[in-house]
């Protein structure tokens, strides 16, 4: 599965970008909130080694890169959450390189992934979760359109400490409009 916007090409993830997807993912200012932290480039190797070859598989994560065309450059990466096999929703989390934050580029792959998942595999709702100080994540999504509907207080360990947790949701008849 290939996606294109005006300015992206979203495409699945490859072994040969693990350079490039070291180079940002090991950046404290980006993995400030995440949970996976590589330390070596063959840590993304192995990552991407476990990433399923087709998409849509239930409790698996698919992983997308996102490509800026001009350049041709990997700025960064899209991952989907597939819950399970009759759980039609699904969660997305987005990540980019720091040179390439504030152009409006996550925003723009989020919202053709998320045409693709309720239009082309007929998702019914579509979640993400987001540590409340994570300020930027929090104003794309909000720009989006998407809903808070739970704010779960230390309900997720990470980095030997236990965080607070927002989860945002959108639902296909809410995009459609
Ligand atoms: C989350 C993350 C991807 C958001 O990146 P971002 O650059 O803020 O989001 P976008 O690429 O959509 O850019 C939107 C910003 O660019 C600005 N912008 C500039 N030119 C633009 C254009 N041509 N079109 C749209 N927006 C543009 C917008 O005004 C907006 O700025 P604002 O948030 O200050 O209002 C990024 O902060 C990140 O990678 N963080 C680290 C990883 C992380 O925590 N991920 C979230 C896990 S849930």
């Amino acid at each position: 599965m290939i996606l294109e916007t005006e300015r992206l090409i979203i495409r699945p993830i490859k072994l040969e970008d693990k350079d490039s997807i070291f180079e940002y993912r090991s950046d404290k200012d980006i993995y400030k909130y995440l949970g996976w932290i590589p330390e070596t480039v063959d840590d993304v190797a192995a990552f991407i080694n476990k990433v399923p070859k087709q998409i849509n598989e239930p409790e698996t994560w698919y992983q997308l890169v996102l490509i800026e065309k001009q350049t041709e450059t990997l700025i960064g990466d899209l991952g989907i959450h597939f819950f399970g096999k009759e759980n039609q929703q699904a969660e997305i989390g987005c990540t980019l390189n720091k040179h390439f934050q504030q152009k409006g580029y996550a925003s723009e792959a989020i919202k053709k992934v998320i045409d693709y998942l309720f239009q082309s595999l007929n998702k019914h709702r579509v979640i993400t979760s987001i540590d409340p100080d994570n300020k930027k994540s929090i104003r794309l999504v909000e720009r989006m359109g998407f809903r808070k509907e739970a704010h779960f207080i230390e309900s997720f360990y990470m980095k030997g400490k236990w965080v607070d947790d927002l989860i945002y949701a959108m639902l296909k008849k809410e995009w459609k409009k």
